[in-house]
């Protein structure tokens, strides 16, 4: 890509990834055809479908077709039907699950609907330890005996899982929703304390509700579910992506642009769009999504990552990249991964001024960044620095765009559409 563009236009937000994924694992909790709608059109999408079927399902998919838009581009998402059949199989191919960390979440449904369920290590980005205790405390305070048998986790449980109390030692999205997919069919009520809050748990809590679950609290750190005998399938729309929109609102602030972020919920970004009006983005929502305009040199800002509400750490490089261009030095705080930082080293190749210390890194005024070849380590850390490049001097190259793919459809081409110089040269984004 070659910077200088200002991101003018319209981008539609499809269903988020990180909700999609897990409203697909819940399928495994009913017999019959479970059908998503507004489902992005990415990478981890497939490779969770491959998951299911390897489970027994027949996953179709319908891509929306894609609207040019007035001036503007992208997807609302597309329709995938999963056919469940009354007998799933319960272990999880180990090479795909590898393959995406979100694959886990077959180990809750599985175990409480088959009383077994073997998921290999998951895998997913490099950023960090990403241990699985907390999943592992929480189904064995269900009642399921968990153990490790060659790099494979095998949860069994003998008869019903049964409801308890679970204390969480930190407020795990991915354990939240697996306990969740557990504890609907246990027999009792399970409290899931110190639950995590994300929008895309109240997401899965709405779908797992339409299927017949009975779930109090949604969208609270305690969730109460009383266990029923079973489930059905059901139709259900994902989430709007907030990471996603949150990129296009970084993006438009860092290019001096204009655009209107269809479909984005302010609300699931509330933290997020307050520091971006502080670094000196107009932002006004409406109701079909929120535009964000920036018209100087953004002011630097502060953060410190947390789980929701607090600033989500999905959109943390994104933030270090608009912070090596803005006015002053800022202090950036990941609180959530141990390794997010590694992206750094790939920004101060584009001329970044910037010192990490633990989980704290600095970001000092610097120079304008020079387009050079940089690699993404992850699907946030390519997006990043998609946008640093965006307002580098010069032309960028993105290697190892496969990252991106996870968790943004057609980034290219929505970004062209908002008028950004940028093509994808086969498995490699120019900028
Ligand atoms: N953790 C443990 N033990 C556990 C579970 C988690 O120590 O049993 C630690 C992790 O190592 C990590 C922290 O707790 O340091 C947070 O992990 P969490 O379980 O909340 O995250 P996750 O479920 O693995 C999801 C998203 C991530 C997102 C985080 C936090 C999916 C597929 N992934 O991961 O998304 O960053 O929640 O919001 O939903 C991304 O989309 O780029 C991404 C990495």
């Amino acid at each position: 890509m070659t910077g200088g563009t200002r991101l003018i236009g319209e981008v539609a937000v499809p269903g988020a990834k990180n909700s999609v994924l897990k409203l697909m694992a819940a399928s495994l909790l009913a017999t019959g055809r479970t059908t998503l709608t507004a489902v992005p059109d990415i990478l981890d999408v497939t490779v969770m479908a491959d998951v299911l079927t390897g489970l027994g399902a027949t996953v179709t998919r319908a891509p929306q077709e894609r609207v040019p838009g007035q001036g503007g581009a992208g997807t609302a998402g597309g329709r995938l039907w999963i056919d469940m059949p009354d007998e799933a199989q319960g272990a999880a191919d180990g090479d795909l699950v590898r393959r995406i960390r979100a694959s886990v979440a077959v180990l809750g449904p599985l175990v409480a609907r088959r009383g077994e369920a073997r998921v290999a290590l998951p895998g997913g980005d490099a950023i960090g330890s990403r241990a699985l205790d907390i999943h592992v405390n929480g189904l064995t305070r269900l009642g399921a005996v968990v153990d490790m048998e060659d790099g494979v986790l095998v949860a069994r449980s003998d008869g019903r899982l049964q409801g308890a109390t679970i204390w969480l030692d930190f407020p795990s999205v991915g354990a939240t929703e697996n306990l969740l997919m557990a504890a609907v069919l246990a027999k009792g009520t399970t409290v899931i304390d110190n639950a995590a809050r994300e929008p895309e748990i109240a997401d899965l809590c709405a779908m797992l509700t339409a299927m017949g679950a009975r779930i109090d609290g949604a969208g609270s750190s305690t969730l109460v579910v009383d266990g029923v005998d079973e489930l059905a399938a059901v139709e259900h729309e994902t989430v709007p992506d907030r990471i996603v929109a949150g990129t296009y609102a970084v993006g438009a602030l860092m290019t001096g642009g204009d655009v209107l972020v269809r479909g984005g919920r302010a609300g699931h970004l509330a933290i997020v769009l307050e520091k971006l009006v502080e670094a000196g983005a107009q932002v006004d929502v409406r109701a079909d999504g929120f535009r964000v305009v920036g018209r100087e040199q953004p002011r630097s800002i502060d953060v410190v990552t947390l789980p929701y509400p607090g600033f989500p750490t999905d959109l943390l490089p994104q933030v270090i990249a608009l912070e090596a261009i803005s006015s002053g030095t800022s202090l950036i705080t990941e609180n959530v991964f141990d390794s997010r930082f590694v992206f750094c080293r790939e920004l101060h190749k584009l001329g970044a001024d910037l010192r990490t210390d633990g989980h704290h890194v600095v970001v000092r005024p610097g120079t304008r960044l020079t387009g050079t070849r940089v690699m993404s380590s992850d699907v946030r850390a390519g997006a990043a620095l998609v946008l640093a490049g965006l307002v580098a001097d010069g032309i960028t190259e993105v290697t190892e765009v496969h990252h991106i793919d996870r968790g943004y459809a057609h980034f290219v081409e929505d970004l062209r559409g908002l008028g950004a110089d940028i093509t994808r040269v086969q498995s490699l984004a120019v900028v």
